[in-house]
């Protein structure tokens, strides 16, 4: 029986919408424990209203939606409000900029006898999570899947191959039948001493795993987007790659497994600096062959020179926006391999 999808033209539509070429998105839902760590860096305290005003002034932005085409908010921010009393995803919505929401629960060890591998929580319940962030605006949802290379153990094993593509897919139905426009996000970690070669191998692995999950369980991929990471070797493999080498070599890992019915492909940045991430999407964009949007969907590559111009002071705002501006404009550059450095 063919899969019936209720809200199959608006899944498209954002998809379509966040795809827009010229733009990306801006993670901004780091969990109440991940915020911490970056506020630690800016001698900043984890409390509500720090939070509260960091986001705020994420999202108030001026100027962002010419860059950012959607942003992915953590729970506590999509039910908070902005100093005029507006809803933050108001203040998203009301510049056509398209309002995510994260809706994993994080990554889990919790396979018996594998070292340091996960499967990530959260499908419990999710049908009513998502109905609800629909009902306040929300009309795109993330989760992350998280995988890494050991070449000793063999790592991703297999299970968590199956495992986490199973469960992005499990997410991504239940997102779609309740009008979300699932990030599919499975990130393999840059640690590891793996040539880009062996990055490659396993890269195209993962998602050519993730595609054929999607497919088992009817998503539209048309109402789709990809979040992957960008191919690179290992951080502490002693033979390096050059920009060129890692557009090429993500590029054609994503040629190999990708659907061009999927429309966009939005990088996240996973440790690479900000002028790093830049610049091989940038890269990426000069590349023949690209039947998606290539963009970016960047938390810390947006975010380090924002937090650190914030440093939790009111008086820093302006600075702290101009600094959000430039990486977001730069990287709109990027997806159309217009950027200079
Ligand atoms: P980074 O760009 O910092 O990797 O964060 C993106 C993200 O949302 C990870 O889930």
């Amino acid at each position: 029986m063919a899969a019936t999808h209720p809200f199959r033209d608006e899944l498209i539509a954002t998809a379509s919408t966040i795809g827009t070429p010229g733009k990306g998105i801006l993670a901004a839902d780091e969990s109440t424990g991940t915020i911490g760590k970056r506020f630690a860096n800016i001698n900043v305290e984890n409390n509500a209203e720090n939070r509260r005003a960091y986001r705020e002034l994420l999202v108030t932005t001026e100027g962002l939606e010419e860059h950012i085409s959607g942003v992915i908010l953590f729970d506590e921010t999509a039910r908070d409000t902005v100093s005029d009393g507006r809803t933050m995803i108001e203040c998203l919505t009301s510049r056509g900029i398209v309002a995510g929401i994260k809706v994993d629960k994080g990554p889990r060890n919790v396979f018996s006898g594998i070292e340091g591998e996960t499967v990530t929580q959260g499908l419990d319940n999710l049908d009513v999570r998502a109905a609800e962030y629909y009902a306040m605006g929300c009309r795109f949802a993330k989760w992350r899947a998280v995988l890494k290379i050991d070449v000793a153990s063999g790592a991703p094993s297999a299970l968590a191959i199956h495992e986490n593509a199973v469960t992005l897919a499990r997410y991504a139905q239940i997102c779609q039948q309740n009008g979300l426009a699932p990030i599919v996000e499975p990130e393999i970690l840059m640690d590891g001493t793996h040539d880009l070669a062996t990055a490659v191998a396993v890269n195209v692995k993962v998602q050519a795993a993730v595609i054929e999950a999607l497919h088992e369980h009817n998503v539209l991929l048309e109402g789709c987007i990809l979040k992957p990471n960008m191919v690179v070797p290992g951080q502490d493999c002693p033979t390096r790659a050059s920009p060129q080498d890692i557009a090429k070599a993500t590029i054609t890992t994503l040629r190999r497994t990708i659907p061009p019915a999927l429309p966009s492909i939005n990088f996240l940045s996973g440790g690479l600096s900000e002028e790093q991430a830049t610049v091989y999407l940038n890269e990426m964009n000069k590349l023949p062959g690209r039947p998606w949007t290539v963009a970016f969907s960047y938390g810390r590559a947006l975010q380090k020179s924002v937090l650190e111009a914030w440093s939790g002071s009111a008086d820093n705002v302006p600075a702290a926006q101009a600094a959000l501006l430039e990486r977001a404009k730069a990287n709109g550059l990027a997806t159309l391999g217009q950027y200079e450095s």
